[in-house]
């Protein structure tokens, strides 16, 4: 496989010649640093911006796999490795020649491209539809370990993000040899009178109506997956017996006394919060910790934006297979950028097939093709941003005697005030959103925590 091989580091060849000569000896095949740069291997000996803005550059803010090496160990120990983490490199290791470090790097590199190859095949990249950071770096998780492994799986996220798709996924990447089918149960159509006989099965006279034998959901998903949709409703009397089957794969049909054995792999998926559930005693902490090996969080749309036009047009050639997308005007795409998206794809994708219907001819979805629902009521906030509300308070701050310096300074504090929570406090992706770098957020940030002079009485 490619890598590209970088130096941060001083003069030392030796060391250089050393480390390139041990990584080619493992079957890497080193070329020079090129954009689009691809996975590379950086080796450094300090943490420095320099450092810091390359591997936010080269890694495409995450996109690509950088493998950053300390050159020593005391090179390692000196430097904060989650800030190098966070600035774009997957992983970091030290590079140690008492150890085989290059075989190391070699895994690393190795199981990065196993896995994005995984995720470009067709059968992931068509149907698990994103691009944005946050998207791909959850199915970088899931396909990671489903495939190279057959634990459990809790996926969570809001309704509509894709919790059934990804469970799906799962099963496919799993690679146990003789796999065979994923089952689903629904725990929120879970009747407790019957839900014995769902998940156990029962023999035949075991209650009224059981006129024959019946396998349950453990017995179908013997040597498959058994998929728990919405595990979070799941009554307390059945997580109890569910967590036998869970532990010791034993179970016995509802009126027998033989044990059956089966062996599944289980994906559950809820859009609750189960450790709040665990801590408010609606969810068993055992059965939690056994279902939940893997935890995958699936973004909400509004944490993807990015995504949302891709996945328009994609459900768009969904609905037309035979034809080409049409074309989205302007107002129309700026539109479906800006709404909110209660219900997550699911939404945007019920939006698309009503535009859809309505679209006629070869030419662009127009404004006028959106359903009467769904037109903005207040137009002036599709338009500009420096529409009638912003003149309206810029009027009211004139009219109070405020100059036009601090007008300019409260909109810029409000703007920092306004990306950093909604980013969640990261100033990278603030700095990002504010087009500005992260230094000068930083700075803002920390001139911020001084004692305000007195003409500085904002509080951003
Ligand atoms: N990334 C995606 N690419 C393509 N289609 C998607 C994607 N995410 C979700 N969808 C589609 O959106 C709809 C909702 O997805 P899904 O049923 O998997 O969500 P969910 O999280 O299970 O929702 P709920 O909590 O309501 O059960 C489905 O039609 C699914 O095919
Ligand atoms: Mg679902």
């Amino acid at each position: 496989m490619k890598a590209w091989l970088l130096f941060f580091t001083g003069n030392n060849t030796l060391q250089r010649d050393s480390i390139t000569t041990a990584i080619s000896d493992e079957g890497i095949y080193i070329r020079n640093y090129t954009r689009p740069s691809g996975p590379g291997i950086l080796v450094f000996d300090e943490m420095t911006s320099k450092l810091c803005n390359f591997l936010k550059e080269a890694s495409r803010e995450g996109h690509e796999r950088i493998l950053a090496i300390a050159s020593s160990r005391n090179v390692i120990a000196s430097v904060n490795v989650w800030r190098l983490l966070q600035a774009g490199a997957s992983d970091v290791i030290c590079w140690d020649s008492s150890i085989d470090s290059a075989r190391n790097i070699a895994a690393r590199l190795t199981r990065w491209s196993t896995v994005d190859q995984l995720l470009n095949s067709p059968c992931v990249k068509n149907r698990l539809v994103g691009n944005s950071f946050a998207w791909i770096t959850l199915l970088r998780q899931v396909v990671e370990f489903s495939h190279f492994t057959d634990a459990s799986i809790l996926i969570t996220g809001e309704s509509g993000t894709g919790k059934e798709l990804v469970a799906q996924l799962v099963h496919e990447q799993d690679q146990r040899p003789k796999k065979k089918d994923i089952v689903t149960l629904d725990c929120t159509t879970i009747v407790p009178e019957l839900s014995g006989s769902e998940f156990f099965g029962h023999e035949r006279g075991a209650f009224t109506g059981a006129i024959t034998q019946r396998n349950g959901a453990f017995a179908l998903a013997d040597g498959g997956t058994l998929f728990l949709d919405e595990v979070g409703e799941l009554p307390l009397s059945l997580q109890a017996q569910l967590l036998r089957v869970v532990q010791e794969g034993m179970y016995k049909r509802v009126g027998s006394n033989t044990w059956q054995k089966t062996s599944f792999r289980l994906v559950c998926a809820t859009n609750k919060n189960l450790l709040q559930e665990v801590k408010e005693g609606r969810f068993r902490y055992d059965l939690y910790y056994r279902i939940a090996i893997c935890t995958c969080h699936l973004p909400t749309l509004a944490k993807r934006t990015e995504d949302i036009l891709l996945l328009a047009r994609y459900f768009m050639k969904k609905l037309q297979p035979d034809e080409e997308v049409p074309d989205l005007d302007e107002a129309v795409w700026k539109y479906l950028l800006k709404r909110k998206y209660p219900g997550n794809v699911r939404d945007l994708k019920q939006m698309v097939s009503r535009i859809m219907y309505r679209h006629v001819g070869s030419g662009p979805v127009t404004v006028g093709e959106f359903p009467e629902e769904e037109r903005p009521s207040d137009c002036y906030e599709t338009a500009d941003w420096h529409n009638e509300s912003f003149r309206r308070a810029i009027r009211t701050a004139l009219d109070q005697g405020v100059g036009l310096k601090d007008i300019g300074r409260t909109a810029e504090n409000t703007a920092v005030q306004i990306a950093v929570t909604d980013e969640g406090g990261n100033l990278q992706r603030a700095a990002h959103k504010l087009r500005i770098t992260d230094r000068a957020l930083q700075m803002r940030q920390a001139t911020r925590r001084q004692p305000e002079t007195s003409h500085n009485k904002e509080n951003f």
